[in-house]
């Protein structure tokens, strides 16, 4: 059996094919209509520079582009950015960095951090160092867009069950421990079994617009879903937070 360390889980589970198949619902057409609305909301200029931070295989970067933008997507996994690499074109160019330490020579209109692509490291400090990069690498008034779940609602789905996608079986058990929702993943793969770990901190509203406001943020607007809702606290599926570089 393989086991992944709870330590740093990011780093193999999002590297693996099986977070991609077991996602696979979270795909190219949900990212268009998320950014459609998106878009409309910001009114960004076309031919704006947009960083995906965290951009998995592309699927919101390549959309952007495709909408007129100078996209960058950055992301730690070595594979997504292989298969991301495959759309790169004049415009649109991908990096393989740690959101807590990347730097690039070049600074954003806006940057974007979607699904969920937060809250996975064993330190306050070192959410802080991702707040802080992202700042850096904002122009004046720069906007960013965090996409995260909403912590009052993540806790009512489902805690555990079976899944079969492409032949191979999903067994999810989650529970919530020191603010943290821990999700683990066993496999069962042609009679190999493995066993993988996510492990999410749970963030008020609150929280994160005080991390925001304490590191040069200013929040504009809190939206509840991918239509561009606006957020309730104990029904919104999605906790989305629209800041300006102040
Ligand atoms: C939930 S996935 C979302 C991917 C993409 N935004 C999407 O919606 O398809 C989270 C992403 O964060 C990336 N990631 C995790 N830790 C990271 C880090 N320290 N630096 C950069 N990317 C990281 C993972 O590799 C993964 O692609």
């Amino acid at each position: 059996m393989c086991k992944e360390s709870e330590n740093e889980w990011f780093r193999g589970w999002f590297n693996s094919p099986y977070y991609h198949i077991l996602y696979k619902h979270r795909d190219d057409a949900e990212a268009a209509n998320f950014l459609d609305a998106l878009i409309g909301e910001l009114a960004l200029p076309r031919g704006a520079a947009i960083l995906d931070l965290a951009c998995g295989k592309g699927r919101h970067a390549i959309y952007l582009h495709h909408k007129g933008f100078n996209v960058t997507g950055l992301d730690l996994s070595e594979e997504s950015i292989k298969q991301a690499m495959e759309s790169a074109n004049e415009g649109l160019i991908f990096h393989t960095a740690d959101m807590r330490t990347f730097s690039l020579n070049e600074k954003f209109d806006a940057v974007f951090n979607l699904f969920t692509s937060f809250g996975y490291f064993d330190q306050k400090s070192e959410n802080v160092q991702v707040i802080q990069r992202i700042h850096a690498h904002l122009n004046d008034y720069g906007i960013f867009v965090m996409d995260y779940f909403n912590p009052a609602t993540v806790c009512c789905f489902k805690h555990s069950g079976d899944l079969h996608i492409d032949g191979i079986q999903f067994h999810i058990t989650k529970k919530i421990e020191n603010d943290h929702i821990i999700k683990t993943i066993e496999i069962s793969d042609q009679g190999q079994q493995k066993q993988f770990i996510e492990r999410v901190q749970l963030f008020s509203l609150d929280e994160m617009i005080n991390m925001l406001e304490s590191n040069g943020f200013k929040v504009l607007h809190t939206k509840g879903n991918y239509f561009m809702d606006d957020f309730m606290e104990k029904t919104s599926d999605r906790m989305i937070i629209i800041a300006q570089k102040s």
